[in-house]
């Protein structure tokens, strides 16, 4: 297993480019399955869930050619309705293929994704299956471990979200679009991914009406067309490096972003103190007066905080004077790392699974720690960034799903970071 070894306290500055987002490259890969012509797919993140996608689809059959930021993706003569059970329970992004795939071969097999440890039993895709059996699919769930899909012949439906899912949106956007009917999606998710996906599908002759708002209207094609997307810039990254760059007080430009995607954080950083100024795709952190003043959040689905900007955000509050409250509303067991942040020296009290309140300010001491998933992972980097002396974290594979050569990055602006095999 590999760790990351950090000597906090170092100064940091200078620029740093943010990645293709990782939450819309696990869409537009498996949506190239909607189409039989050749897909290409620039600005996408070198991160290791994007190389799972690529084996999934590559197991299926299709043509790939990747390089780099780069890749081509050809599944003209792909045939196989079954996902491979051991690549899709590596990681949750494999339920992404499920929807492409019914609408494609009106059949499919799969595993229940694997994944990651944020949710409560495993991470449900009830929605995800209620809205194929909306679209006229039966669906067959085999001894709780893998589901049958199949339907003679697929419709338009009407189907409402119980709750917002970015993932379920995405899944049924992309299988009504080639149904040849009328869908209508209400109480949709409306993150700048789905948006992003929408439009490039539109380009490539899909209609998809009302994207990035709760309702949307498709009027499935019988062909989606040979197309080029280009990934937007990670809105997660943006948000965890403008963070890291308050909490380090450091002077940053974190470039190739869009700040618009992150505005609910931004505020909060402009009413606690941090100094930053920003342009179109630019955002400049400058180092000011300390401490920054405590101010609690509660996540909620876009356009409101982030849950995957939760966790860098307890850091910051940890540098911050007085008490915040943070309300984890998405996910059961997203707070349960902040107990290794406790053994760094931070202030915090657990008021149940979904709320703590964080102290400030505090200083954090290096420790031995384990990454238990992607997003605790890089609020402790962050945390281990402005400790004194040395932090171990083990377990980086869960880093290197969402963050693209972390150390080499962070080295360029002034960390000391080093990854051991
Ligand atoms: N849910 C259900 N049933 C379902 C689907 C979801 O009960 O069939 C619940 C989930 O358990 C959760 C809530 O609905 O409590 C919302 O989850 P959602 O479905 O929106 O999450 P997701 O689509 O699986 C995406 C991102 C996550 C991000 C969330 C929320 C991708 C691949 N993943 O997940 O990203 O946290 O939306 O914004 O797009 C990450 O990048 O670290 C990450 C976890």
């Amino acid at each position: 297993m590999s760790k990351f070894i950090i000597n906090g306290g170092k100064t940091l500055n200078g620029k740093i480019a943010v990645s293709g987002a990782k939450n819309s490259a696990l869409k537009i890969i498996p949506a190239a399955l909607l189409s039989t012509e050749l897909i290409t797919i620039k600005n996408l993140p070198e991160i290791e869930d994007v190389e799972r996608s690529f084996e999934v689809l590559r197991d299926l059959g299709a043509k790939i050619n990747h390089q780099g930021n780069e890749a081509t993706i050809d599944t003209a003569g792909l045939n196989n309705t079954e996902l491979n059970a051991k690549m899709a329970d590596k990681f949750r992004g494999s339920i992404m293929f499920v929807g492409p795939m019914l609408a494609r071969f009106k059949e499919v097999k799969f595993p229940h994704p694997g994944g990651c440890v944020i949710g409560a039993g495993g991470r449900p895709i009830d929605l995800f299956l209620e809205g194929y059996r909306a679209f006229g699919a039966e669906v067959e769930e085999v001894s709780g471990k893998y589901y049958n899909i199949k339907a003679k012949n697929l419709h338009g439906a009407n189907y409402f979200f119980p709750l917002v899912s970015v993932t379920a949106t995405e899944s049924l956007m992309m299988t009504a679009s080639i149904i040849p009917d009328k869908t209508v999606l209400k109480n949709c998710a409306m993150e700048p991914e789905i948006t992003a996906l929408a439009e490039y599908l539109n380009t490539q002759g899909a209609n998809i009406q009302g994207a990035g708002t709760p309702t949307m209207t498709i009027e499935g094609q019988e062909k989606i067309s040979a197309g080029t997307f280009t990934v937007i810039p990670d809105r997660i990254e943006t948000g965890s490096f403008v963070i890291m760059a308050a909490a380090a007080n450091a002077n940053l430009e974190i470039t190739d972003c869009n700040p618009e995607h992150i505005m609910t954080l931004l505020q909060i950083l402009k009413k606690i103190g941090v100094d930053f100024t920003f342009g179109e795709d630019w955002i400049k952190v400058t180092s000011g007066n300390r401490p920054l003043q405590a101010h609690g959040i509660r996540t909620h689905e876009y356009p409101g905080f982030a849950t995957d900007l939760q966790s860098p955000y307890v850091v910051l509050m940890t540098q911050a004077q007085g008490t915040a409250l943070i309300h984890e509303t998405i996910y059961d067991r997203r707070l349960i790392w902040t107990d290794m942040l406790s053994q760094m020296g931070a202030n915090i009290t657990m008021c149940d699974p979904h709320r703590i309140v964080t102290q400030g300010p505090t200083k954090l001491y290096g420790k031995r720690l384990m990454s238990p998933d992607l997003r605790a992972g890089i609020a402790l980097v962050i945390a281990a960034l402005i400790a004194e002396g040395r932090t171990e974290i083990d377990n980086i594979y869960q880093i290197d799903r969402g963050y693209a050569k972390l150390e080499e990055r962070l080295g360029a602006i002034g960390a000391d970071i080093e990854r051991v095999e």
